[in-house]
């Protein structure tokens, strides 16, 4: 549905990939910033939204609003039925077992929060192990620092090589019987690296260790099979998938979330209260107290099935053209060092420009009505790693373009002029 009688542009479903018509359907693509058009290339931080989402948000609130699971009238059914189809939706997305093994969380972050909470309060303890890598955002650190010092646990990190790959081997080597999870990035927000996550799956199940995927910058990008995966627990943020902020999933494998504890208590995630004794719903309402994010997770909804129409895996081959054609744009500009240069690139180009902080350059950038991000993008071991204070870094999502990107080259040439 579409409130502007806007033709969208995803009814292509086959043939070639049409990016300016896919642009068509983003509003804030249509837009000029400083008098020039926009060049969104902050996609990792959050992606721009299509007019289906928008739409839906927007009918959602018009037609369906009503508190979910607990009332018997229509329009409390309509919403609950509109947030268990957002469920079912995503289980399709991530091709899970069950609508069970999706838990609604606030995002990535939550959802690492949470398993940290449940699993690690209950399975963690004095001289356990966690493991991690080098190249993973603070969201997938912090959680597992504060369970290690509650639980006197030690935090393992996986190095990374001069590319920003990590070492397997070195990760082999950490994997031992104080494992108690690894958890690690799909893809890396600051290096742009594809992790080999089914063999860091199949090396830690080896050892009968769980492992949580931080697919943050994965989901939004590349087909997600959990099944094929077999992952234990899958985490992503709604509004890095072109869907609202506020909302993201938790996949866990089902007998996983059966044994682990609630996370915070309150309505819906309860079956029976007194106060000698409270009984838990079954999953995955036991981890969501309180009432949800339902307009989220309509929003959500719609961004996969725009996706969908779009396709995975159409979008997955056009961005890996946009990345190699932005690799060699980047390389071209004298003065420039990207950083990290890994096996496998997502969409995702970090960067420094010889003698120009990476703030100066955004703010030269964001004259000529460019959009990048310039700091150490959560990922402060990351800069540490290959000592720089910050990068810039050019994110892409499957809207934009070569043109946009030899745009950031020319603005990047424009930067070094003004530097001498
Ligand atoms: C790899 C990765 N993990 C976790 C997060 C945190 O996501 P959110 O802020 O949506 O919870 C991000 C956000 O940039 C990310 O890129």
């Amino acid at each position: 549905m579409t409130s502007t009688g806007q033709a969208r542009a995803v009814t292509i479903a086959g043939g070639a990939f049409d990016v300016e018509r896919i642009r068509k359907d983003f509003p804030a693509l249509q837009f000029q910033v400083r008098g020039k058009p926009l060049v969104y290339l902050d996609s990792a931080a959050t992606s721009q939204k299509p007019q289906a989402v928008i739409d839906a948000l927007r009918a959602y609130y018009e037609t369906g609003n009503a508190n979910v699971h607990r009332g018997v009238h229509y329009l409390s059914e309509k919403a609950t039925d509109a947030y268990e189809r957002a469920r079912t939706r995503i289980q399709r997305f991530l091709n899970a077992a069950d609508p069970g093994e999706i838990v609604f969380v606030r995002g990535t972050t939550e959802g690492i929060n949470l398993v940290a909470a449940c699993y690690g309060r209950q399975r963690v303890g004095a001289g356990d192990e966690v493991i991690v890598s080098g190249l993973e955002h603070h969201s997938n650190i912090v959680p597992w620092q504060m369970l290690c010092a509650e639980k006197g646990a030690v935090l393992r990190v996986v190095p990374l090589d001069d590319h920003g790959d990590i070492v397997l081997e070195a990760y082999e080597r950490l994997l031992g019987p104080r494992t108690r999870l690894v958890a690690m990035a799909h893809v890396s927000n600051a290096l742009g690296t594809v992790n080999p996550v089914k063999q860091i799956i199949a090396l830690a199940h080896a050892q009968g260790v769980p492992v949580l995927l931080d697919g943050a910058q994965a989901a939004p990008h590349l087909p997600v099979d959990v099944r094929d995966l077999d992952c234990e627990f899958y985490v992503f943020s709604g509004h890095k998938t072109f869907g609202p902020t506020g909302i993201g999933v938790l996949y866990g494998k089902a007998d996983w979330l059966e044994r682990m504890p609630p996370y915070q208590g309150g309505g819906d995630m309860i079956r029976s209260v007194t106060f000698e004794k409270t009984e838990y719903n079954v999953v995955p309402y036991k981890f969501e107290a309180g009432t949800p994010h339902i307009a989220g997770a309509v929003g959500l909804g719609a961004a996969l099935d725009y996706l969908d129409e779009v396709g995975l895996a159409r979008i997955a081959a056009y961005e890996h053209g946009l990345i190699a054609h932005g690799v060699a744009a980047l390389t071209a500009v004298p003065g420039l060092r990207l950083v990290g240069t890994p096996r496998e690139r997502g969409s995702v180009l970090s960067f420094v420009l010889d003698g120009v902080h990476a703030h100066d350059v955004g703010t030269i950038l964001d004259q000529e009505g460019i959009a990048v991000r310039a700091g150490h993008h959560c990922a402060m071991p990351v800069m540490r790693r290959f000592d720089v204070p910050a990068t810039t870094r050019a994110s892409l999502a499957f809207y934009n373009t070569h043109r946009e990107l030899d745009a950031l080259a020319a603005g990047l040439a424009r930067v070094r002029e003004v530097f001498g």
